[in-house]
């Protein structure tokens, strides 16, 4: 999972790929490199230097020689070969004159390079991508032009792919393909760009289209075409692009994490906006499933990863309570190796922020093969899960650049909640006086997420008290459990420190064993009815020496008892809950993070798009 740009025909050429990296970096960053081109010559650069590569990059790009026009250029999240400079992209064949970048996985890289070694290619790196530069460099030399030795050259290659190429000897052109991996296209009067998404390219195109599966383009500075594999001529679609560069900056914030924090009431309004007719019904005007067919359904199956299936596992809660249907939640790396039942009337639900988690998208695919109609619900307009599915259902966050996801979080779990109650009517589970309470909960939710916010002071003075500690569990009941989930992977992945998420419950099973002073039990205790078992979970881990620190509801005085640290939020209808009481917890790893000194828009080994398996 890397960022790949490039540009033809720009006398800004270079400056181009390095503010175009720069906004990439969120898809990986442990090393970054450029290649430029003109006629018999490329010039490359590349740079190692973790979360500052590509302002490493840049600082080795002062050296680079003018009167270049065209170029590629990429940011790189290791899978195979070290984060080193050696194995940064791009890499060029034996001659040095052709350059790739690559954005995915070659599966069938150790037979193709043995092959290569044999025919006497000499290798440079350790990556899977190398050997797609020496495939193309064989082609080359048997006289096919640019296009058509990557043409061929797909033939020869398995796996998932955005490829770019470059070639000294045709230095006014890029050819790019894509499989599986995000890959778009841009232009402007004489420049023609592509990048792995759109923001890349924010202030210099002015068009853009998306490059499907197995499609391959020339780009050329007057334009782009494409063929498909067979070399069949093929039109690109044109995407519709409704977010501009200002939004992907920071506004005053100190980063993106605890910008995209602040922006969470504004992230549930929007994905709830219009979604309430006069007469009461619910409407999702994108979805592009039929009431019937949403009415026959039987069985949903919710797949996603990370912060995703955290909120697939709120969903699960929502739709079984209120549409009466059976839910189960998968964790999708799993669940497409596995020998899924999809039976008539199951709908799958594919829960991803960006929508390009290959995972996710694996899992859909899978099960769209085995007969089940497929809903995606996507924060990324257009993205490839999107796309796939038989429908979509839009999250409408923003753009999320922290790699800690959060205001994307919020917003599925609205936009999954209100799904679940658009079922509910179909079906009739629920009155309309039910429908209609529970749409005005939900809509004022925005308001409490926003005096949830005003918590930060304090979850910044426990954060300063806890410090020193360095092992977490995260406990809850009913929907306290999966945002216990959600709390401790917001904290794992920003601070690096050990931190468990829990069903309340099932601490006494075993995880108690480790229960000693120095742990920090952090538990939601929000949820009124589950309040005395919580409580009772509470001295049972303070009677062996744990510190506490409780989410609890405004008006709770019986958690003092117990808590050496509360943080209060104010009340939620139960269901709901989870949008509110998640808050405090995504504050509370921000505030260690930065106490740490950790990077939290960047966190270590992780990337913002997972696109490889
Ligand atoms: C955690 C986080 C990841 C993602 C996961 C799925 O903060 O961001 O766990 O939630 O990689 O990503 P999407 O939602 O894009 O499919």
């Amino acid at each position: 999972m890397c960022g790949i740009i490039g540009v033809v025909g720009s006398t800004e050429a270079l400056a181009t790929l390095l503010d175009g990296l720069e906004r990439l970096e969120y898809r990986g960053y442990d090393s970054a490199g450029v290649a430029l081109v003109r006629p018999g010559s490329t010039w490359r650069a590349r740079s190692a230097a973790g979360t500052t590569s590509v302002a490493a990059l840049r600082e080795q790009c002062l050296a680079a020689p003018e009167g270049y026009f065209s170029g590629i250029g990429h940011t790189r999240w290791a899978t195979h070969g070290a984060p080193e400079a050696v194995n940064a992209h791009p890499h060029l064949d034996c001659s040095g004159k052709v350059a790739i970048i690559h954005n995915g996985i070659i599966e069938n890289h150790a037979v193709l390079r043995e092959q290569l070694l044999t025919r006497g290619h000499v290798f440079t790196s350790a990556t899977d991508s190398e050997v797609v530069a020496h495939l193309i460099e064989e082609q080359r030399r048997g006289g096919a032009d640019l296009l058509e030795s990557v043409r061929r050259t797909l033939g020869d290659i398995r796996g998932a792919f955005a490829l770019a190429v470059v070639d000294a000897s045709e230095p006014d052109v890029i050819v790019a393909a894509r499989r599986i991996s995000p890959l778009v296209v841009g232009t402007a009067p004489g420049v023609t760009y592509l990048a792995s998404d759109v923001p890349a390219m924010w202030g210099r195109a002015e068009n853009f289209y998306v490059v499907d599966d197995d499609e391959i383009v020339r780009l050329v500075p007057a334009g782009c075409s494409a063929i498909d594999l067979d070399g069949t001529p093929v039109r690109l679609r044109a995407l519709q692009v409704d977010w501009d560069l200002e939004t992907a900056q920071l506004d005053g914030f100190d980063d993106f994490m605890s910008k995209e924090i602040a922006e969470q009431p504004h992230a549930v309004r929007n994905t709830l906006l219009d979604r309430r007719r006069e007469d009461g019904s619910i409407t999702f005007d994108e979805i592009r499933i039929s009431d019937d067919e949403l009415r026959r359904v039987r069985r949903v199956v919710l797949v996603a990863c990370g912060t995703s299936l955290h909120a697939a596992h709120i969903a699960k809660y929502a739709i079984e309570r209120w549409a009466r249907l059976s839910v189960e939640v998968e964790i999708a790396s799993e669940y497409h190796y596995r020998d899924p039942l999809v039976e008539v009337g199951t709908l799958v639900i594919g829960i991803s922020q960006s929508g390009e988690t290959i995972d996710t998208i694996q899992a859909t695919r899978e099960a769209k093969r085995r007969g089940a109609t497929v809903l995606a619900v996507c924060n990324v307009v257009d993205a490839s899960l999107a796309r796939d599915a038989d429908a979509v259902l839009y999250t409408r966050a923003g753009l999320e650049v922290s790699v800690a996801s959060t205001k994307a979080y919020v917003a599925q779990i609205a936009a999954l909640e209100i799904l679940a109650l658009r079922l509910a009517q179909l079906r009739g589970t629920l009155t309309p006086f039910d429908i209609d309470e529970h749409l005005g909960a939900l809509l004022a939710v925005p308001d409490l997420i926003a005096t949830a916010l005003r918590t930060a002071p304090a979850v910044r003075a426990v954060a300063t008290e806890l410090l020193g500690a360095r092992d977490y569990f995260f406990i809850g009941r009913h929907l306290g459990f999966p945002t216990a989930l959600e709390g401790a992977l917001k904290l794992k992945e920003i601070t690096y420190l050990h931190a468990e998420g829990y069903a309340a419950g099932e601490l006494k099973h075993g995880p108690l064993a480790l229960i000693e002073p120095g742990v920090v039990v952090v538990a939601v205790v929000t949820d009124e009815l589950l309040h005395d078992k919580m409580m009772s979970n509470l001295a049972e881990v303070k009677a062996r020496g744990a510190s506490v620190v409780a989410v609890a509801r405004e008006d709770d005085r019986r958690i003092d008892a117990v808590a050496d640290f509360v943080l209060r939020v104010p009340s939620a209808h139960p269901m709901l809950a989870p949008m509110v009481d998640i808050i405090p917890l995504q504050l509370l790893a921000y505030e260690l993070a930065r106490g740490l000194g950790r990077n939290v828009d960047r966190p270590r080994n992780l990337a913002k798009t997972v696109t490889v398996e």
